[in-house]
């Protein structure tokens, strides 16, 4: 049986707590158009920052409504439902929550979600192509299997993506070295590794 500590409770408490705020701010928004809420800074005041952002998150814009201190992947997440982003560690260690920003692999529990304006976001949820096709990586997981439980997978498949952008050819070696910021509690390194390698196979293919 699973024991819950005080940090489980503050870490749930501060999770529900991203949640209601940005829910409760969002429809006070619709009661009370005219001005500020109470205890909130008019936007353009020294210091306000502006709340309702537009992303451009797998090739359509997206509006939310965002905390300043909230996190790319609490948004992604819990803001807009794209829960193919995993949260393990919360803390820049084990690469679930892996999503590219501009091509770029970024951990999204370490990114704030203002920073990133202006950007291009990919998840995972964006990477089959419109008519439902795998994108050659995801191929080359199903095709090799190459996963455990595939809680890391996400991490993993995305990382690897971005990392083919700049090393299309890459060896095994240099792949493991490429994707070695993500971590698999099931410890299924070798199958992985054959996974993303035919997927870099099958996207040169294309
Ligand atoms: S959840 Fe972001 S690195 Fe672990
Ligand atoms: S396959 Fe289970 S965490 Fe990686």
């Amino acid at each position: 049986m699973t024991e819950h500590t005080p940090q489980d409770a503050s870490r749930r408490n501060f999770i529900k707590g991203v949640i209601a705020a940005g829910a409760a701010v969002s429809s006070a928004a619709y009661v009370f158009r005219t001005g500020p809420l109470a205890g909130q800074q008019a936007p353009g005041s020294p210091g306000s920052v502006e709340r309702l952002l537009t992303l451009t998150v797998n090739g359509q814009e997206r509006r939310v409504d965002v905390m300043k201190q909230e996190t790319l992947a609490m948004t992604l997440r819990y803001k807009l439902g794209l829960t193919g982003t995993k949260l393990g560690c919360d803390r820049s260690e084990c690469g679930a929550c892996t999503v590219l920003v501009d091509d770029v692999p970024h951990y999204s529990c370490s990114v704030l979600t203002h920073s990133v304006r202006g950007k291009k976001i990919q998840t995972i949820e964006g990477l089959a192509s419109a008519t439902g096709a795998l994108h050659p990586v995801q191929q080359g997981v199903v095709d090799e299997q190459g996963f455990q439980c595939a809680f890391c997978m996400p991490g993993f498949v995305m990382a690897t993506v971005g990392y083919l952008k700049t090393t299309p050819t890459p060896t095994r070696q240099e792949l493991a070295h490429g994707i070695s910021g993500n971590l698999c509690r099931c410890q299924d390194y070798d199958k992985i590794l054959t996974a993303m390698m035919r997927g870099a196979e099958y996207m040169r293919r294309v």
